[in-house]
């Protein structure tokens, strides 16, 4: 006679996280290895007129045009269809920063993505933690009804305009998140940083993977969210590749701390050296003005 095994009851079916490359590609990123392939297909995708279009606007984003010209750009790039082949150029960068992001994912609680675009990292992040509430914003009402319309969405997303230079959403929140989206204008890092500080919960974790591509410009990022009242908690370095290219930026974690003086632990020149010598195998530069990444 043969036993029979009783099955342990299973109990819902746990949600496939897809990784980040197939929710990538779902959202229509492509990865390129070469400029030139990248523009030809992305040309392809979004028709000849669209790209020359936000081609212009990025060129005339300058001087006195510059804030109108950015958002006219973002507008473009936040219609249905446009946002992932335009953003695939930074494909490598919308990877390693999408990955760097998890170990500071709370499994409960609120998280808000500031300059959240159509929204595909903040979903993704969504699906990592179905026991928190994640809201991404954005200032352009375009890239936020798209993010709206997108269908493969976690339950526990929400997208909002809001434009981080006037106010965010209200808090608190325990992670606040900006990928690659407020160092656009160095003038309007102060009052952005005050709004983010202003929504974190007590203790709250701001985690900033910007384009700081110098020493200088982490310190000076630094000394801005100190003024808010966040303190440089970690300095880390994420790698990616862009066209081939190796690329890295820093990775910064803050906490909000009330009514304490702003000291930090970290030393910002020995952190961001070790950092920079574990991905490039190198000392940093040393001239104050080196421009571009890192690398
Ligand atoms: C390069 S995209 C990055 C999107 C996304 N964080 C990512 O990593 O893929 C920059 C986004 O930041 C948004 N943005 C720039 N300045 C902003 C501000 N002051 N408030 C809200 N969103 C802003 C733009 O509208 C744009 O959608």
């Amino acid at each position: 006679m043969t036993a029979t095994a009783t099955l342990a009851n299973p109990g819902p079916t746990p949600a496939i996280v897809p990784t980040l490359r197939d929710h990538l590609s779902a959202n229509g990123l492509r990865e390129f290895s070469e400029g030139r392939k990248y523009r030809r297909w992305m040309r392809g995708k979004i028709g000849a007129t669209k790209c020359a279009t936000i081609d212009w606007y990025r060129n005339e984003a300058h001087g006195f045009h510059y804030q109108v010209m950015r958002t006219a750009m973002y507008d473009e790039i936040g219609a249905p269809g446009v946002f992932g082949p335009v953003a695939s150029e930074r494909y490598g960068a919308m990877l390693a920063s999408g990955e760097a992001v998890l170990p500071f994912l709370p499994a409960a609680g609120r998280i808000l993505d500031v300059g959240c675009a159509t929204g595909v990292l903040t979903s993704w992040w969504a699906m990592q933690v179905p026991g928190a509430t994640v809201t991404g914003c954005d200032n352009t009402p375009a890239a936020v009804s798209t993010a709206n319309q997108g269908d493969a969405h976690a339950g526990n997303v929400s997208f909002v305009v809001a434009d981080a230079t006037l106010g965010l959403p209200d808090g608190p929140f325990s992670l606040v998140i900006s990928t690659q989206s407020v160092v656009e204008n160095a003038d309007e890092l102060p009052s952005v940083l005050g709004h983010i500080a202003s929504v974190l919960a007590p203790d709250g974790t701001y985690l900033a993977i910007e384009p700081l591509s110098t020493l200088r410009g982490v310190r000076t990022y630094t000394e801005f969210a100190n003024d808010a009242g966040m303190v440089l908690q970690s300095l880390g370095m994420v790698p990616y590749l862009m066209f081939g290219a190796l690329q890295a930026y820093p990775v910064l974690e803050y906490r909000r701390v009330d009514g304490l003086p702003i000291a930090s632990s970290v030393d910002i020149t020995e952190a961001y050296a070790t950092a920079y010598r574990a991905i490039f195998g190198k000392e940093p530069p040393t001239a104050p003005h080196s421009a571009g990444s890192p690398g």
